[in-house]
């Protein structure tokens, strides 16, 4: 009796093994499916080695190596060398599932262990895993299915988590639908929370910083890129970026015009021009009438540029540039007086355009109101050949907000936190933006071409 208990405890064992055997094996099925259905597996990286040993042996080069050198160590071409061919070419496919299902496996233990530790379980039975993707090269989104534990308490215990995990929770929420869903978005670097210009940054005119990602400075030219859109929900740091950006082109282009909107009035204005209100190449524009107002002239502004651009015979602005620099230098070497300057690098700053586009009731005449419109249409279709650009920020970048044929042509995107995945999507094409901390003020997703990245932008001061 006692010897068939030793057995069946030791048949029990087996029987386990072989079950645990083939779940392992069960994961590493399905993470294979998924890698390649969700295209996250490199071919190239996981099966080149595996591909070229295959074609080593169906080719017999095994053979003819062997010949060379007088020895024996090959393989006879027969059934056995067919099935070393296979297995060599499907080994990185093989070897990617085995990867990946045992960093699951080791993921699953550890949050085992977290949620044993935080006390994060419902009538004793643990959150289930159900998947953790990347979202870029330093965020990941982890899924969970939590019945019956509320996502507050996952939030008392954040910092617990972080530690246990050694990572950075940058957001956690559940899905509108169900509540069950936990996704928790955590780096595992965290970004600083604050960051300031490098005084000894040297910076071509238009160049423009954006901010500090997690592994450099990101930085790009205005003049190559045309306009740029900021968007983002209120208290994202939207003016803060603007005012910097403001001051950055008026200390790094004197030539040229730097005109900040404060659609607003008042507060932004003030403070940006407490830093660069006596360079001559800014001015500040208050409130709502005043920079409608504005607007209102570019229309007429943008065709003069056009034109007198046109009259030299030059294709763009660089080149006008350039033909002036030409003629400046051939009215000097005559010794007759230099002519100024004709025209000017123009930066349109405005905070708040979604403003042009409310039907409310002022005192502004609906004439004005459509031409600055019209002008803003006109300069983000045309106005990059006559050096016009808009840096315009937005809380909603949505179609009921903006015109969207001015959102089209504007291929640098820095969006702040959004309050929810649509806007976010209606600013950068994704929720990227939705998964920002909100708390982490300045922090935001910029976006030129398909690159997204995250950065801390710089603190204005
Ligand atoms: N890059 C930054 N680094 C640190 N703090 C910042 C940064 N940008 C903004 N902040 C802080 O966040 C606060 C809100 O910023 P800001 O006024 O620029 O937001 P906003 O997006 O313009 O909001 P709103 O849409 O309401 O105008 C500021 O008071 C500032 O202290
Ligand atoms: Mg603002």
């Amino acid at each position: 009796m006692k010897n068939e208990n030793k057995l069946s405890t030791t048949e029990n064992a087996f029987i386990d093994q072989v079950i645990k055997a083939l779940k392992f094996f069960w994961e590493v099925g399905k993470e294979i499916v998924l890698g390649i259905y969700y295209d996250r597996f490199p071919v190239w990286r996981y099966c080149s080695v595996g591909i070229l040993s295959a074609y080593y042996f169906m080719l017999d080069l095994d053979i003819t190596v062997a010949n060379f050198f007088g020895t024996n160590w090959y393989f006879e071409p027969n059934g056995k060398k067919a099935f070393l061919v296979l297995f060599l070419a499907t080994s990185g496919v093989l070897f990617f599932g085995i990867e990946k299902a045992v960093a699951k496996t080791h993921l699953l233990e550890r949050l085992k262990k977290c949620f044993d530790y935080c006390d994060l379980k419902s009538g004793g039975i643990y959150p289930s895993f159900i998947n953790d993707v990347a979202i870029d090269d330093y965020v990941r989104q982890m899924k969970l299915y939590v019945p019956g534990i509320p996502l507050f308490k996952f939030e008392q215990k954040k910092n617990e988590l972080e530690a246990h995990f050694n990572a950075n929770i940058v957001k956690m929420f559940t899905e509108d639908n169900d509540k069950s869903r936990l996704n928790i978005i955590y780096s595992i670097r965290d970004l600083p929370r604050k960051v300031l210009p490098d005084e000894a940054m040297v910076l071509d005119p238009g160049e423009i910083p954006v901010g500090k990602s997690y592994d450099t400075d990101v930085r790009f030219n205005i003049k190559e890129v045309g306009h740029m859109l900021v968007a983002g929900q209120t208290g994202g740091g939207k003016s803060n970026f603007l005012k910097f950006v403001t001051a950055t082109l008026c200390s790094n282009d004197s030539d040229a015009e730097v005109h900040f909107l404060d659609f607003k009035g008042g507060t932004e204005l003030t403070s940006v021009s407490g830093k660069v209100g006596h360079l001559k190449s800014f001015k500040g524009y208050d409130g709502h009438k005043e920079s409608i107002e504005y607007l209102a002239t570019l229309d007429g502004i943008l065709s003069a540029r056009l034109e007198e651009i046109k009259k030299t015979g030059a294709k763009d602005f660089d080149e006008y540039l350039k033909r002036y620099a030409k003629e400046k230098v051939a009215v000097a070497d005559s010794s007759e007086t230099t002519r100024s300057l004709k025209l000017n690098r123009m930066y349109i700053v405005i905070d708040e355009i979604a403003e042009v586009y409310l039907k409310g009731k002022d005192d502004i005449p609906k004439e004005t109101k459509e031409a600055a419109r019209r002008s803003i249409n006109r300069i983000a279709r045309q106005g990059r050949s006559a050096a016009m650009h808009l840096i315009a920020g937005t809380q909603k970048p949505d179609s009921q907000s903006f015109d969207q044929s001015v959102k089209a042509n504007m291929p640098a995107v820095l969006c702040f936190p959004m309050v929810n995945q649509v806007s976010s999507i209606a600013a950068l094409g994704t929720k990227r933006a939705f998964d920002l901390d909100i708390e982490a003020k300045g922090r935001a997703i910029f976006k030129y071409g398909p690159k997204l990245t995250e950065v801390q932008t710089y603190m204005f001061e």
